[in-house]
């Protein structure tokens, strides 16, 4: 079992570090962690965010955990140099186009979301979000028009077979919950949702069980605040489900916690935190390393089928938050090392 360990920029080392030591304390035979260079520090070191030799670490590897990339400093870097290229290049390059993003609140953290705790505790939902398209993934530029004002632009698309294979994913997600699928999309302005709806539908007749419904996404975003209970899976494109699963994340208490696995056909997986590298705290040790243990966790179910060690992390989590182990994120004053004391004991 190799896993490769890509820790990045800002909190990405100090979230990730706290993660391996779960790993290591669960003494599993076999288990080989193997670390490589992404985001603005591999760019430092090797004048690219994606090095070669990096790659060839994930290419032999069964899984990666990934921390966090981003740097400031690199924003007036070419864009194919900046350090967000390290996780796009890698999702792209492996064909990791599910990204599972789970938000259930925690038993003894209702009261500490930004919603009412009515409201709160009815949520256990998972955004799946596609991965390897849409305006993310299209040409893209700044050009000069005849009359000479600068034009930004950025294509968005989606070709008919990439959405039929991330709703297989929405469909196959809700198969194993509660069997309600939303799709969430802007048909009423957007071609490519327009496609992206009749896809889906299409293929939700491969899945008489499950209740698809369909939701624009402005509205989708309202009803996440209003009534976050009503949502099983939902499904939707790369930049609505990024929008989406940081808005959900608050839901559940803080971008701190929220963890994700993004699979590619087969049991190859990048596990990560949904959040970024956070600058504003890098180096402080406070940053909240919950995520990105928690996305170790989805790494040991999804890619190397260890559902009881998944689970048993997860416990131990959701213990250190029931006894009120809360990081700053949290209006708790628990650090980033204490937080994986305080999961390592539990487990
Ligand atoms: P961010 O997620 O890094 O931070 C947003 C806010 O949440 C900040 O106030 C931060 O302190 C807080 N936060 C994030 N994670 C936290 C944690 N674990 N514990 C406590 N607080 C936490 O988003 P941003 O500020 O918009 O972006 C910063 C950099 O990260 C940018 O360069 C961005 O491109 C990059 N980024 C990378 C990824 C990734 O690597 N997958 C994801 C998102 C953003
Ligand atoms: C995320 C991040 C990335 C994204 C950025 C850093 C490219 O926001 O993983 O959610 O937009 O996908
Ligand atoms: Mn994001």
């Amino acid at each position: 079992m190799r896993i490769a360990v890509f820790a990045g920029d800002g909190i990405g080392p100090e979230v990730t570090e706290q993660a391996v030591r779960v790993l290591e304390k669960l003494g599993l035979p076999g288990l080989e962690l193997v670390e490589g260079d992404v985001g603005g520090m591999a760019y430092r070191k090797h004048g690219h965010p994606l090095p070669q030799a990096t790659l060839d670490i994930a290419r032999g590897a069964d899984a990666i955990l990934f921390g966090a990339v981003g740097d400031f400093s690199c924003d007036n870097l070419e864009r194919h140099l900046r350090p967000e290229q390290a996780i796009l290049g890698l999702r792209k390059e492996l064909g990791l186009f599910a990204n599972l993003r789970p938000a259930r609140v925690f038993p003894g953290l209702e009261h500490l979301t930004t919603l009412r705790r009515e409201v709160a505790e009815t949520i256990d939902l998972l955004i799946v979000r596609e991965l390897n398209g849409d305006v993310y993934f299209g040409e893209k530029g700044i050009r000069t028009l005849p009359d000479g004002r600068r034009q930004g632009w950025d294509m968005m698309s989606y070709a008919e077979d990439e959405v039929r294979r991330i709703a297989r994913a929405g469909f196959d997600a809700a198969m194993t919950r509660g069997r309600r699928l939303c799709s969430v999309d802007k048909a009423n302005v957007l071609e490519t949702s327009q496609l992206w709806r009749d896809v889906v539908i299409e293929v939700s007749a491969e899945y008489p069980e499950v209740e698809l419904s369909h939701m624009y996404v402005d509205n989708a975003a309202m009803q996440l605040v209003k009534n976050p209970g009503q949502f099983d899976v939902i499904v939707t494109g790369n930049l609505f489900g990024d929008i989406l699963s940081d808005q959900a994340s608050m839901c559940v208490g803080s971008i701190g916690l929220l963890a994700s696995a993004s699979l590619a056909e087969g049991s190859f997986g990048l596990y990560e935190p949904i959040h970024g590298s956070a600058p504003d705290i890098a180096g402080k040790g406070l940053a909240n390393p919950m995520a990105t243990i928690l996305s170790a966790a989805m790494l040991l179910r999804h890619s190397l089928g260890m559902e009881a060690e998944a689970a048993r992390i997860e416990a131990a989590v959701a213990r250190a938050l029931a006894d009120g182990i809360n990081g700053g994120d949290l209006g708790g004053s628990a650090g980033t090392r204490e937080i994986g004391d305080a999961v390592v004991e539990r487990l």
